[in-house]
């Protein structure tokens, strides 16, 4: 069975009047005029526990979307359990079966579901319209279909034989469970990671951020709905530390596929470090963490494309993607213009409730990331080496709204050009335009991370330069583009230094990463 490279799915428009439009609203009312309890899933069963998370709306903290069920250490272990108990006819079942049922999710996230899925990003991750069909429809989708195509291409790959023998090679699965933590940031993303892994027959203890619990129990009944075997993923809410307790002793640990801060993910390699010796194979540690994305605008550079990834890359989702802009380099001769533009833009940004879809911004995912964003912003106004160019108010009143603030460092190690912020700030740092060559060293040497990048010129030879120079500041490298918005086998998305193993997400890299080849020769 081969499965042929799909097409992405169509972003849809949401153009007032439209069906698309009308049936979203619905699904919008229909969640918030519900309490949704949210059991989790460990084997057949649907577990509820007597300690109950609230889910409010980050825009509306006020209204409660439900709550769900919490689990402890002995929900980890009877996840584990259940996901071995699976394991063995999962593996054994026909590849054709297996991608199916994920073939099939695909399609009810993209007609039957859509509505629904994209209302639980909205209302839960506090996402506009725009950045919810884009994540939770059309990114899921892909990533489930283009890795059934992926991974049909890795399992016709076989090697030769010379005359008197038969190779060939064996991609199973790997021997024991598989471990994902996934992020609040994209429902995409959070579906990703357990489905690849799934997608390759393995067994998977999922645990969603807890930010995210509303989208991802839906994604969890799409996916037992298209036929997904109970206990191939478990899906279960308990914080970090158990979990790693308890999943990271385990010798049937084989594997953990993460997206999420760089320090969550430091602290799970030494953990499983130290366990190594109680372990039946090395286990794959893939993880996706952070980020401090540079935009480098050249002397050459027009304007007018740089103001847009730079207003686009910074500010979409409140800035809350691991790929946002949030160091930018600006050449002397072009910084007036490019400040007045970016005062303008950021003051035409409406900012409010999802439900309002002229809103462009909407609210941070919660109290710590406002705490935290907030904190930065203050720093800046205190500071004496750094000014508020536009924005900088913040209010959680009704919900966690930080207007998109744009900071003026005159530093270039000032502490927003360094450290990842995660929320909707931009700092700017004006260099001599003549001196492109020293600002190149100064984008590759800031920030320990390596996730995303771009230079915005028209000058090729800018463009070679750069491209050559930062080879290693990132892992998805743009050039006259935002550093966002990454589409699922287009441009295969991850980076090294402290953002990860850059694995690639949704591309034939990532899933080797979940396979265990075995080479079979037969004499004759
Ligand atoms: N893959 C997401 C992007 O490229 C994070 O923006």
């Amino acid at each position: 069975f081969h499965y042929p490279m799909p097409a992405n799915e169509p972003v849809l428009q949401y153009a007032p009047g439209s069906k698309e439009r009308e049936l979203l609203k619905k699904a919008i009312a229909e969640l918030k005029a519900q309490t949704a309890d949210i059991p989790m899933y460990i084997g057949s069963k649907e577990v509820k526990t007597n300690k109950k998370i609230a889910l409010h709306p980050p825009h509306e903290i006020k209204h409660t979307l439900g709550y769900f069920h919490m689990g402890d250490e002995k929900h980890v272990q009877q996840a584990i359990d259940a996901a071995l108990a699976a394991k063995n006819d999962w593996a054994a079942m026909p590849w054709e079966d297996r991608a199916g049922i994920f073939l099939k999710a695909a399609d009810l996230l993209a007609t039957k579901y859509r509505p629904y899925i994209n209302a639980a990003t909205m209302l839960g991750q506090s996402k506009n319209v725009f950045q919810a069909e884009i994540d939770s429809a059309c990114e899921l989708i892909d990533f489930l279909r283009f890795n059934v195509h992926y991974l049909s291409e890795i399992y016709k790959q076989q090697p030769n034989s010379a005359p008197g023998m038969h190779n060939r090679m064996e991609y199973r699965p790997l021997e024991g469970f598989v471990v994902a933590v996934t992020p609040f940031n994209f429902t995409a993303i959070s579906g990703n990671l357990p489905t690849s892994a799934a997608m390759c027959g393995n067994v998977v203890v999922w645990k969603p951020a807890n930010t995210q619990v509303f989208a991802a129990q839906m994604f969890m009944q799409i996916l037992l709905e298209a036929g997904l075997p109970h206990g191939v993923i478990n899906l279960i809410y308990v914080d970090g530390p158990v979990l790693g307790k308890i999943c990271f002793n385990h010798r049937d640990f084989a594997g953990v596929h993460f997206t999420g801060s760089t320090g969550v993910f430091n602290t799970m390699w030494e953990t499983i470090g130290k366990n190594m010796a109680n372990y039946k194979s090395y286990p794959r540690i893939v993880g996706e963490t952070g980020g401090k994305d540079f935009v480098l605008v050249h002397k050459s550079a027009d304007v007018d494309v740089a103001v847009t990834a730079l207003l686009r890359g910074a500010f979409e989702y409140q800035g809350q993607k691991c790929s946002a802009a949030s160091r930018a380099y600006i050449p002397s001769n072009l910084a007036e213009k490019i400040k007045k533009k970016l005062i303008a833009g950021v003051n035409s940004f409406k900012m409010g409730s999802v439900e309002d879809f002229s809103n462009f911004i909407n609210a941070v995912i919660d109290e710590r990331s406002f705490d935290k964003i907030k904190a930065y912003i203050d720093g800046a106004k205190r500071s004496k080496k750094a000014s508020i160019l536009v924005g900088g108010e913040c209010s959680k009143k009704e919900g966690y709204f930080i207007q998109p603030t744009i900071i003026l460092a005159e530093d270039p190690k000032y502490v927003t050009l360094c450290e990842e912020i995660f929320g909707p700030v931009l700092t700017l740092y004006v260099y001599p335009a003549n001196e492109f060559e020293e600002v190149l060293e100064l984008v590759d040497t800031t920030s320990p991370y390596a996730l995303t990048g771009s230079i915005i010129a028209k000058d090729r030879s800018a463009i070679v330069l750069a491209t050559e120079r930062l080879r290693n500041a990132a892992g998805n490298f743009y050039i006259n583009d935002k550093p966002t918005g990454a589409v699922v086998g287009q441009q295969p998305f991850g980076g090294a230094r402290a953002s990860g193993t850059n694995d690639k997400a949704g591309s034939i890299l990532n899933l080797y990463r979940w396979l265990s080849a075995r080479t079979i020769k037969e004499t004759f």
